[in-house]
């Protein structure tokens, strides 16, 4: 009988910044699941953003979409620079790390993109908000739109009554809306069948869209509580009781902006992974923060979000389910001892640590 390994291929995206030494972390970690499980993780290094415009000159090579669709999944650090210093952020927007980030999502074809924000009961301290809030728990997702809205639209800066004009056109179809909406429900069936649908239905007329579709799709879900809200309410209410929500759906900019402040709600965005998905099992898996080059290098970052992407990875694209629920165990137990500098505070009884010892300590862990 064959005894052959269950065996994928991983696009590895180290990145700039901080991303490559985050990168490696993960990808001990995985080697050690790995072997604990018995299968077989192949690597295929590739390029994006501003390591890519060094070597290529542009963000995104046409070889790195076609390496990415040849692999099972995609690990990603981060990508950019400093704004102020890099030479990156001297050519035209269409050049920068940005917009390959934008670009692969859309070419991968990744239009569902979810955040997680848990707070572990180890972090409570860390968290900024008032103690009674954080007490009453946080565990929820956000499902943000990715391949949309905004920043995908038409784009145009023009002279226009003698002045400059920008203009950038925010559209939505019924099928955007559905097959992102589709996984919403089936992610909050999953969980607590709770959905909240954030838009801006009182203003915007692509927001009205949403609810007409997300509305009529209830009813196959009968089970799901599904209720709405603004915005705005929403940015407040996420800091007011986190606790409330469980499955988030959102359009592709309110989504960027309110990842980023869920994202503190559990502490530090260092903690927050996330998966980008396509139809199908094919995701990219990178943390939700950024590529913080003022401490790239300096063995100071936190790994975690991209530890936990990677989990994710896992259980999303390779149905490795034990492999995951392993890496996330060895996280919440290392964290009762060990912390990197975002998520230190004075006095917590924690000893500080760096990017490859929270590495190491996560794998040993497994
Ligand atoms: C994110 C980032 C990107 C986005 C930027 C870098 C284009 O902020 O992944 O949230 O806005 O999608
Ligand atoms: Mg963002």
């Amino acid at each position: 009988m064959s005894t052959q390994k269950r065996s994928y291929r991983i696009g590895v995206i180290e990145g700039d910044g901080i991303g490559p030494e985050i990168v490696r972390q993960a990808v001990r970690v995985l080697d050690r699941a790995a072997e604990k499980f018995g299968f077989v993780l192949n690597y295929v290094p590739m390029d994006l953003g501003g390591c890519s415009i060094d070597k290529h000159g542009v963000p995104l090579t046409q070889e790195t979409i076609d390496l990415a669709k040849s692999c099972d999944a995609v690990l990603m650090g981060s990508i950019g620079g400093d704004p102020k210093t890099s030479p990156w952020y001297q050519l035209e927007p269409s050049k920068r790390p940005e917009a390959g980030l934008l670009g692969i999502r859309k070419a991968l074809g990744l239009f569902a993109n979810l955040r997680f924000s848990v707070l572990y009961d180890d972090l409570k301290d860390a968290c900024p908000l008032r103690q009674d809030i954080a007490q009453e728990g946080i565990d929820f997702v956000i499902l943000r739109e990715l391949t949309g809205g905004l920043y995908f639209g038409e784009k145009s800066t023009k002279i226009v009554d003698g002045e400059e004009t920008a203009t950038d056109v925010l559209t939505y179809s019924e099928s955007e809306i559905r097959r992102i909406a589709l996984k919403a429900f089936d992610s909050a069936m999953l969980r607590r069948k709770k959905l909240t649908l954030v838009d801006k239905a009182n203003v915007l007329e692509s927001s009205r869209l949403w609810r007409k579709v997300v509305s009529g799709m209830a009813k196959d879900y009968p089970e799901v509580e599904l209720d709405y809200m603004y915005v705005d309410n929403a940015a407040m209410q996420l800091v007011r009781r986190p606790s409330q929500f469980d499955v988030v759906l959102t359009e592709n900019m309110f989504g960027d902006i309110l990842s980023d402040e869920a994202s503190m709600v559990v502490g530090s965005i260092g903690m927050q992974p996330s998966a980008s998905l396509a139809e199908g099992t094919f995701g990219l898996y990178e943390p939700s923060h950024g590529s913080a080059p003022d401490i790239a290098g300096k063995d100071v970052a936190n790994p975690l979000a991209t530890i936990l992407s990677a989990a994710c990875m896992l259980r999303y694209s390779l149905s490795e389910e034990a492999a995951a629920d392993a890496i996330e165990k060895s996280v919440m137990e290392v964290l009762k001892q060990y912390r990197t500098q975002d998520l230190k505070a004075d006095g917590d009884g924690t000893l500080l640590i760096g990017t490859k010892q929270m590495g190491e300590l996560v794998a040993e862990g497994i």
